[in-house]
């Protein structure tokens, strides 16, 4: 894929540093479990996906909160080092950095629980005083580890300026989403999460497209693991593009590999059938390696996974 243009995406997002620690299987209620040595390693689905929408070959801004701690200081010296532009990411007195602990069992399966810290303190003035950025960006790209006032915001900065929105629902609120979220260009679930936002038991994959676009969004594009990926829109044209045989060892970011790689390929002008095979590839990588930013792809990794099947 030859890169016509540099994507200009802006992240409004959660930036974590993430404890992660290897195990045999995830515990069971009320066990006690050894594992291998603690990791610390930079996460967050905001960081991650201006992680790798950077490394993909995009110019990136990341518009969120670190705690004024090590771990803060650590966050924001990676995502420099990586080419994301910081001048939005504020340090906030008095709270913690966002943490994640993470517990990855054999054959790449994990379980989250997220001490959001600075992330809760993201506010809609926040977004709005990113605007600059965001009016001229070709993606602004929207998870749920922030508070929703301020993610709604963005929606509302995008749509008023003609600015293309991509909203990861994750985690996924049991309460369901908010109305004016569905008033993204791209909502983009896995299955588990739009099960929860819509609750839905036993979806099909036409199930969700449909449904999600019942509720407002413009596209649905449906990430589907080892299976690949489904686009669906109001033409009623469903397109499903096949994952790719890898072997996991750790899916941690793998989504927002996906997400961050669905963004660069859309605003970069590809068709959505290669946009998807595109965004399969960075989340397929992803799986391959241990720990979220670590994991992320770099552009020609991605392109070489690509010629090569
Ligand atoms: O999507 C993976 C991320 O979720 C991790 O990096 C962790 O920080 C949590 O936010």
């Amino acid at each position: 894929m030859v890169q016509k243009k540099r994507a200009k995406i802006v992240v409004i997002g959660s930036v974590n540093m993430d404890l992660v620690i290897e195990c045999d299987r995830l515990p069971h209620p009320g066990e006690t479990l050894t594992g291998q040595d603690c990791a610390t390693i930079p996460g967050g689905k905001g960081a991650n996906q201006a992680v790798a929408a950077a490394r993909l070959g995009a110019d990136v801004y990341m518009v969120g909160r670190i705690g004024d701690d090590t771990f803060g200081r650590v966050l924001r010296d990676g995502l420099e080092k990586n080419g994301v532009n910081t001048h939005y990411l504020k340090t906030t007195r008095g709270v913690s950095s966002g943490t994640a602990m993470i517990v990855v069992q054999k054959g790449g399966e994990n379980s989250i629980i997220l001490s959001p810290g600075a992330n809760g303190k993201v506010t809609a003035k926040d977004v709005e005083s990113a605007l600059p950025v965001i009016r001229n960006a070709d993606a602004v790209l929207l998870q749920l580890e922030i508070p929703t006032s301020a993610v709604l915001r963005a929606v509302k900065l995008c749509k008023k300026h003609g600015v293309m929105s991509v909203l990861d629902p994750a985690p996924a609120p049991v309460s369901g989403l908010s109305q004016g979220l569905y008033r993204v260009d791209i909502i983009s679930p896995n299955e588990t999460e739009a099960a929860t936002i819509l609750k839905g038991k036993n979806t099909t994959p036409e199930w969700i497209t449909r449904r999600l676009l019942e509720e407002g969004a413009g596209h649905v594009v449906l990430k589907l693991g080892k299976r690949g990926s489904v686009h669906a829109d109001r033409t009623g044209v469903m397109t499903h593009v096949k994952g790719f045989k890898i072997r996991p060892v750790d899916t941690t970011a793998a989504g927002d590999s996906f997400t961050a790689g669905l963004a660069v390929a859309r605003a970069e002008g590809l068709s959505w059938a290669d946009a998807l095979r595109f965004a399969n590839a960075c989340g397929a990588i992803a799986c391959t390696r241990f720990g979220a930013q670590p994991s992320l792809p770099r552009r020609n990794e991605v392109l070489r996974l690509l010629r090569s099947s």
